[in-house]
């Protein structure tokens, strides 16, 4: 792979793409990496156990196609005996990363793992005096340990501390990044009750935060925004009388506590940091989902205690995946997907995050338990998108994504309309009508230069055309055979605003090419005919994952 040429065309993405069809002209966040370009995918939990599962499992990922493997790093097998650390399942995932040409993102499974403390050791877990933990209102104890102990975080902090030291001498050329805890969130209550909490709790909201989020008030989420009041001193006077002041007061804690743990790793290593998210999704509560996490809404929290992070990491498993992606990809936030449901729609899924949001990486989650059907389409589409990341000119681009309910996009780039559907939307596959769940299109639209684009994916189809033209359109039902069906409104018309006055845009030519790694396009075949519907559209077929390159011409 060409990571000179990935770097530069990042950065080239970083200037021109701007913020996808959004519009927002954004600083880029102060930390990014320049070349980070994960093409991932994270293993189930217990996959990293031993030296042996380690050395069965990675090899597979390498065939995988993928770039980056996510795994996790185990505070109870780290740390069996306290002050006694064993890194030989870090050792192992590193040699092995190494030899297979793989990059590593280390998830530090420390005090909180889906918000519980279920991989802290069990001399930590046993030790409720020293190591205290969270409760309910009504004082009931979780397995959660409270991020208000010092205790807890010197001991979590000591292991985090081992961890990244080891680390930084042993595997800095194969570690990339590291993951702070795994979604972090209270349960059963929207904030820690213990004694320690309601003690911090009673003293107000510190001045650190109001200073904070009057410093920033013109970029603060327009969700804190609306509720922040900063004359006030109670936590209910700033911030309001309900559920949601409970879960800021706790995301500010947390995310104190993860920048104590980041100032730590920094003494170490420059490595990127960022932390994840469980999604609050289905209508839920905070507390009925892991409140205070590092989720959207509560970004400014996260920001003014854990300003090290390089980004907020959201796990989709929730459907709708543009809308999750959406709101993560922030002016102040870099969408980086750690997590996502691993299925035959994740290839298309992370088309649409590279290409709509230029995200730092997308993994689906799991994918050494997933079956050939759920895996193919991430090796085909990190395929594509290595052959894509490895032109070295500057680009525009945009991601494309369509199910069955939302199966159009128009992109208006200057003269351009380029109106882009889910492959479905002709009447050419038996499986378009006759009741077959869609599978999801996706792909990654590229300009190239004036009339002249690359379509990189799958089941989609892209027709294009001058506005003149396009605002001249009529909706025209089409047969399998290509012609209108009788009945559907007809292009003949005799009205004097049917006169045509303006140029079109023809296609030129569509070439389906490869790209090698010093990026220069070869291409594999031409399409015309049948195959561009004579010279309408460009299309790639659901099941067929090409790139497809497009010129198109004037006329009048
Ligand atoms: C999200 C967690 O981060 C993962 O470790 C795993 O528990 C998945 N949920 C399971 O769906």
């Amino acid at each position: 792979m060409n990571r000179n040429s990935h770097a530069l065309l990042i950065a080239c993405l970083l200037t021109l793409a701007g913020w996808g069809t959004t519009g927002i002209q954004a600083a880029e966040p102060q930390n990014t990496p320049a070349d980070l370009f994960v093409l991932g995918g994270e293993l189930s939990n217990s996959a990293a156990t031993s030296v042996e599962d380690i050395d069965e499992v990675m090899p597979r990922m390498k065939a995988l196609g993928l770039n980056t493997v996510l795994v996790p790093a185990y505070w109870e097998l780290m740390e069996p005996q306290e002050g006694h650390f064993d890194f030989t399942l870090i050792d192992r995932t590193i040699e092995q990363a190494r030899q297979l040409q793989l990059k590593v993102v280390f998830l530090w499974f420390g005090a909180w793992k889906n918000s519980m403390s279920c991989y802290a050791p069990l001399w930590f877990k046993q030790d409720t005096k020293r190591f205290p933990r969270a409760r309910t209102q009504y004082g009931k104890p979780l397995e959660i340990a409270t991020p208000f102990s010092e205790q807890v975080f010197q001991a979590d902090n000591k292991a985090f501390e081992a961890l990244v030291k080891h680390i930084s001498q042993t595997g800095s050329d194969v570690v990339t990044m590291i993951q702070v805890e795994n979604e972090i969130g209270m349960l059963e209550d929207a904030r820690d009750h213990s004694k320690l909490a309601n003690e911090v709790y009673q003293k107000g909201v510190p001045q650190e935060l109001v200073s904070y989020l009057k410093k920033n008030q013109k970029t603060l989420h327009p969700w804190l925004k609306a509720r922040f009041d900063a004359k006030g001193k109670t936590w209910t006077e700033v911030f309001g009388d309900d559920i949601y002041t409970d879960e800021i007061f706790m995301a500010y804690y947390y995310a104190k506590y993860v920048g104590r743990l980041c100032e730590t790793a920094l003494r170490y290593t420059q490595m990127p940091l960022y932390v994840n998210a469980a999604m609050n999704s289905r209508g839920r509560q905070p507390g009925q989902y892991p409140s205070a996490g590092p989720l959207a809404h509560l970004i400014d929290l996260w920001h003014c205690g854990a300003p090290q992070l390089l980004c907020l990491a959201p796990d989709i498993y929730d459907t709708g995946f543009k809308g999750w992606a959406n709101q993560y990809a922030l002016q102040n936030n870099r969408l980086f997907i750690p997590e996502s449901r691993c299925c035959e729609n994740s290839g298309a899924r992370a088309l649409y995050a590279f290409g709509e949001h230029r995200a730092l990486g997308f993994s689906p989650f799991a994918i050494d338990q997933a079956s050939p059907s759920e895996t193919e389409s991430v090796t085909k589409a990190y395929n594509l998108l290595r052959q894509v990341y490895s032109l070295n000119s500057p680009l525009t681009s945009w991601g494309l994504l369509f199910d069955q309910e939302d199966k159009e996009r128009i992109i208006n780039d200057g003269d351009m309309v380029i109106t882009c559907r889910h492959y479905f939307t002709l009447p050419w596959d038996p499986r378009a009508t006759n009741g077959s769940v869609w599978p999801e299109g996706g792909a990654i639209l590229l300009k190239l230069g004036n009339n002249e684009y690359l379509l990189a994916g799958t089941g989609v189809v892209v027709a294009f055309a001058s506005a003149y033209e396009k605002a001249h359109e009529q909706q025209q039902l089409l047969g399998e055979d290509g012609f209108v069906v009788a009945g559907s409104p007809s292009s003949i018309s005799h009205l004097p605003s049917a006169i045509f006055k303006g140029s079109r845009k023809g296609i030129a030519s569509v070439d389906e090419v490869t790209i090698d790694k010093q990026g220069k396009m070869h291409r594999l075949r031409r399409l015309n005919g049948d195959q561009d519907h004579q010279g309408r559209h460009a299309r790639i077929a659901c099941g067929e994952w090409r790139i497809l390159h497009v010129r198109l011409y004037d006329y009048n």
